[in-house]
């Protein structure tokens, strides 16, 4: 598994990075879900406490990286209304075991980090913790893997007098995986105060090969998904 993620940064990138359209577009796709949701992936809860506040459904927040998870624990803490209704789940998305299956599953930006042969044996174990007719929601493009390219700056933010910066290498790629370089910087007027560097492989499968995956798993396309998100439902 990869994981590109430096804890401190997360929030100041992702909370106006894909989180604003996944909010936009994601409560639609949820409309009469009740009872239960699997959120895989759940970082550090920016997409959790939506699910919460769009459905009344008890929701289970799964994420392995207890960096991620200290996040998510910190902002439910935040939020104590929501305290009896998520649990949070430390464990890796092949390892879930719920007590019951869950009416809905939602999985956003985690499937670049799964590796092929983890992903394909993932599928038969969400649909056995899903309802019949449950339903799968989760983030993917068309496109596959970005092409080599040098490092280059893509976002930066200020917090106090000290700039916090993400630049992104592309070292390598072929039709489904890349291996990236990214390079966290923090710096005041110039200096570099700290730097981190985490490059791994990053996975983006083709249509064909979702929907064959998807498919010999027992899930059905849903029609009604916007752009950047993939639905179905278990048949
Ligand atoms: C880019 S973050 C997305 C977090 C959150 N879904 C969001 O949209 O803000 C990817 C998350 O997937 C988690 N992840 C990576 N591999 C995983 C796996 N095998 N099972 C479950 N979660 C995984 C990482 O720990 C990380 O928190």
């Amino acid at each position: 598994m990869t994981d590109f993620i430096s804890f401190p940064f997360y929030d100041l990138f992702h909370e106006n990075g894909h989180v604003p359209e996944i909010r936009k577009k994601l409560p639609a796709l949820l409309t009469g879900v009740s009872r239960s949701i699997l959120e895989i992936g759940a970082g550090t809860g920016l997409i959790t406490t939506s699910l919460a506040d769009w459905t009344p459904a008890e929701v289970f927040a799964l994420e392995p990286s207890a960096g991620m998870r200290a996040i998510l624990l910190s902002r439910l803490t935040g939020r104590p209304e929501l305290l009896d209704r998520v649990t949070v789940l430390p464990c890796d998305a092949l390892s879930v075991n719920l007590a019951e299956p869950v009416e809905a599953m939602v999985m956003i930006n985690v499937m670049y980090a799964l590796e092929p042969d983890y992903r394909r044996r993932l599928w038969p174990v969400l649909a056995g913790q899903l309802e019949p007719g449950g339903l799968l929601v989760f983030t993917w493009r068309p496109g596959g893997a970005p092409a080599p390219r040098p490092l280059q700056e893509v976002e930066s933010r200020q917090v106090g007098r000290h700039t916090y910066s993400v630049s992104v290498e592309i070292l390598e790629s072929n039709e489904e995986a890349s291996r990236a370089r990214y390079v966290y910087r923090i710096t005041e007027g110039g200096t570099v105060i700290s730097e981190e560097e985490i490059d791994g492989y990053a996975h983006r499968p083709t249509w064909e090969t979702i929907e064959a995956e998807l498919t010999g798993a027992g899930f059905v396309q849903q029609a009604d998904a916007p752009d950047g998100l993939l639905a179905w439902r278990l048949g």
